[in-house]
């Protein structure tokens, strides 16, 4: 039986969350790829503090190069999150030949064309599935099943803590610093929730959106972006007075003459879908030529959901790896789909 090895790199919220994941669906996941994923190494920072959520503690190192210097891992997982030094192992691990999957939209919406041109030189998978809206399949739809839409608009609930705060402001009248607090014990916030609350997570999360649906490139510093801090309760109330639900949401939009794409609270009748998206539940529009509006609905953060995305990511690249032994009529691998250019 082929084994496939994987480096977890960060053990927190969501490195744990995929930790379990993929053990839980070991026979399954065997069975159906053919082939076992096994995390073999998992990068942290304090070795005591990570020791009692793993079966092997031998698994776990504290230095990069245990994991770049080893030919036998395939695929990186990255999972610390921020810039530095995640854009160095990533860049380093694709150049060392290893696939990479991650969920770092602050990383992907500022280096996302540096990232996915190193991938495509070094031919190697880059997947980033839960960096937009969590558990929700969003990426792989625009690259995929949508692709053959010129899609215009690109809209919707794309932050967790956000939706969160507002919901329990809006429904239990609970004050925003407890909400908040709240949203960060069940693991949905940043580490730093400032990146939530402004605004700029959802920023973030609509250039790598308007990116690539538009096949474009935006970054973060082209999306307007004001965030929730100002809203108070009587804000609420008078919203509710008008039959209103207050929701931040993310915009793109493709025009004639460019992409237009801010974040900003916005007042939503409360008979619009997006005004019953509650708690940690995000929720995407897509409007494509040929297909229409789509709406793609879920868990937008916490562990198991975005855990979800990133295993999914990792059986792909175990699909893409297998279909390079195979291209018969029938077989069941997939065929290897070139990186898209999220850039120019
Ligand atoms: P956490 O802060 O819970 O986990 C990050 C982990 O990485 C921590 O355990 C931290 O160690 C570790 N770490 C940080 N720097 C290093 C380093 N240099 N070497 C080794 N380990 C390091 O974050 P999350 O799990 O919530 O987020 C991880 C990524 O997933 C981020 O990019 C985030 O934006 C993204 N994401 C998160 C979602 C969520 O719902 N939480 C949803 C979608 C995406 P220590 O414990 O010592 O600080
Ligand atoms: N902090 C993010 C959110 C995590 O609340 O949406 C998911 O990207």
């Amino acid at each position: 039986e082929k084994v496939v090895n994987a480096a977890l790199l960060g053990l927190g919220t969501v490195g744990t969350g995929v930790y379990k994941v993929i053990k839980s669906q070991e026979q399954e996941m065997t069975a159906k790829l053919g082939c076992q994923v096994r995390i073999t190494k998992i990068l942290v920072r304090n070795l005591e503090k990570a020791s009692g959520k793993v079966d092997d503690p031998s698994v776990l190192t504290t230095d990069w190069a245990d994991i770049e210097g080893d030919p036998s891992i395939d695929i990186v997982i990255e999972l610390i999150g921020g810039i530095e030094p995640a854009r160095t192992y990533i860049l380093a691990a694709l150049k060392a030949g290893k696939n990479v999957v991650t969920a770092n939209k602050d990383l992907i919406a500022v280096h996302g064309k540096e990232i996915l041109e190193t991938a495509r030189t070094a031919q190697k998978d880059f997947l980033f599935e839960a960096a937009v809206a969590g558990g929700i399949p969003i990426i792989s739809p625009l690259k995929n099943s949508l692709e053959a839409n010129h899609v215009t608009e690109v809209m919707g609930i794309v932050n967790g803590t956000t939706n969160f705060i507002l919901t329990k402001m809006s429904q239990e009248g609970m004050e925003f610093s407890d909400a908040l607090a709240l949203a960060t014990e069940l693991g949905y916030a940043e580490a730093d929730p400032t990146a939530d609350i402004e605004g700029i997570d959802a920023g973030r999360k609509v250039a790598i959106l308007a990116s690539v649906a538009f096949n474009s490139r935006v970054t973060l510093d082209n999306v307007h972006i004001e965030g929730i801090t100002k809203i108070t309760a009587k804000d609420i109330r008078y919203a509710k007075e008008m039959g209103c639900e207050i929701k931040l949401l993310g915009v793109a939009r493709c025009q004639k003459d460019g992409v237009e794409a801010y974040v900003c609270p916005m007042l939503i009748p409360a008979e619009h879908p997006l005004a019953s998206v509650n708690d940690s539940y995000n929720a995407v529009f897509v409007h494509g030529d040929a297909v229409g509006d789509t709406m793609f609905y879920g868990r937008g953060a916490g562990e198991l959901p975005t855990a979800s995305a990133v295993a999914g990511d990792v059986f792909e690249v175990v699909r893409n790896m297998k279909a390079d032994c195979c291209g018969r009529v029938g077989c069941t691998c997939y065929k290897t789909l070139p990186v898209k250019d999220m850039a120019d």
